[in-house]
């Protein structure tokens, strides 16, 4: 039989596995689908791809703050949404090997993509998580595990105005858990069960909401581009009719081009008075917003800008992943950029004697308490590089004899493998520069 050759996503799986970036849930007890844990780089990697969004939507603009609300929310909350009503995907299946489908995603909504057998009609399914609330499992006590983290923002909104000076136009934004029972899950960690949205609502007045909409499709391209992904690799996609959300008037996703296709990455929603409106009548809550400028009383509108932390993780990685032929051999490198890379220097001993480790170590001590570094003595050191270029960290510092004389170490380039020598007490200066951009 002949051997099925490799996808890049395969190969990117496997390192993930390996060097300790994704592994399968509960995989001992044979794996949950669709659900991921992150191991010691993957955390760290997830831990920065929201720091870095954290400084870019909230550090950088003094009309924008931060919340962290609650996953469990009054249920209310979700009918009010539309969420309950129209949170759903038109489900079939085949007659013959009982496989299940979003209908919507088929090119042919009449056979089965897998075996040609017949599909029954769509049912509608909704995607929320639901569980119990107390001891009773009953109809009065169902919660649901949230679909989006918006709605969180959205009913606290006015806390956040009486406790804040902010005046409109102001964003809110936040990075939480998601839930959706998805029935179509494929592709690692594109889309998955349980996820995190990094999303910013950004509530302006009625009419102005078309300008502030333009303005946060170009911040957020540009958002990608800083973050270090190829420029020719995103690129935008309009809503049409059929495709918008419940809640939507205007609707752009940003999309990367994966190995599987051009998808979304991240939606930007126009989502109008839609979800205030919705609440103050279904919470009795007057959710109108005093204007001392224009002296209105009004709705706002919100534009929504809503991203996926995992999916981000996981367009880093492709746009990152290349093997290069060498001479010797064959290099596998991750582009990471360095202030998400998940190490951020690698520091050897050039040989484990002449008091070269013992320098090491210090360095390495120096720069624990500001950098994720990663100390190795093992093996030769051109081994050692190629482990720290597999896994993306941007740099690697030697110690060598010539450390010893001048107190200048080597600084290797991961992309460009070129070294420079750097004195030592200038090396957290040079980390800082590259590492704590924006
Ligand atoms: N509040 C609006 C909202 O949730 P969405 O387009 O449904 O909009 C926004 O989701 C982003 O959340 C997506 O662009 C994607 O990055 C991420 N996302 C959504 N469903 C996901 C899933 N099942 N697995 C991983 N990420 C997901």
């Amino acid at each position: 039989m002949a051997k099925k050759t490799e996808t890049l996503l395969d190969k990117l799986v496997s390192l993930c596995k390996r060097r300790g970036y994704i592994y399968p849930s509960s995989e001992i007890y044979g794996g949950l689908a669709s659900i991921y844990d992150y191991g010691p780089l993957g955390a760290e990697l997830k831990k920065n791809i929201k720091n870095f969004w954290w400084k870019w939507m909230v550090q950088l603009h003094e009309e924008i703050v931060g919340l962290d609300s609650s996953i469990l929310m009054a249920p209310r909350i979700w009918e009010a949404s539309g969420h309950v009503e129209s949170f759903t995907d038109p489900l079939v299946d085949c007659k013959k090997c009982k496989q299940r489908f979003r209908e919507d995603l088929l090119e042919d909504s009449d056979t089965c993509p897998n075996c040609g057998g017949e599909l029954t009609d769509p049912r509608q399914f909704n995607l929320m998580f639901k569980t119990f609330m107390g001891p009773l499992e009953d109809s009065a006590h169902v919660v649901y595990l949230r679909p989006e983290t918006a709605q969180g923002i959205y009913v606290n909104y006015i806390n956040v105005l009486n406790s804040s000076r902010l005046k409109i136009p102001f964003g809110i934004a936040q990075i939480g858990k998601a839930f959706r029972n998805e029935i179509t899950t494929e592709n690692f960690i594109f889309r998955t069960r349980e996820f995190e949205q990094m999303e910013m609502q950004f509530f302006v007045k009625p009419g102005t909401d078309s300008d502030w909409f333009e303005t946060w499709k170009q911040n957020r391209i540009d958002y990608y581009k800083k973050l270090g992904v190829r420029g020719d690799k995103v690129r935008f996609h309009q809503h049409g009719e059929n495709e918008l959300a419940h809640y939507a008037k205007e609707a752009f996703d940003i999309e990367y081009e994966f190995p599987f296709g051009w998808k979304e990455l991240e939606g930007i929603h126009n989502r109008t008075d839609f979800d205030l409106k919705r609440h103050q009548e279904y919470s009795g809550r007057d959710l109108s917003y005093f204007d001392d400028v224009s002296r209105e009383r009004y709705i706002p509108y919100i534009v929504e800008t809503s991203a996926g932390v995992d999916r981000t993780l996981l367009t880093v990685l492709v746009d990152a992943y290349e093997e290069q032929e060498l001479e010797k051999d064959t290099r596998t490198v991750l582009h990471l950029s360095p202030p998400i890379a998940p190490i951020k220097a690698g520091i050897f001993p050039l040989v484990k004697k002449e008091g070269m480790p013992d320098v090491a170590k210090k360095i390495y001590n120096d720069l624990r308490p500001y950098y994720n570094v990663f100390y190795d003595e093992g093996g030769a050191v051109g081994r050692r590089y190629r482990r720290q270029d597999e896994v993306g960290t941007p740099f690697c510092i030697t110690v060598d004899t010539e450390t010893l004389e001048k107190e200048t170490v080597t600084i290797r380039d991961r992309d460009s493998m070129q070294q420079e020598r750097v004195k030592i007490d200038q090396l957290r200066k040079f980390l800082f520069d590259k590492v704590e951009t924006v």
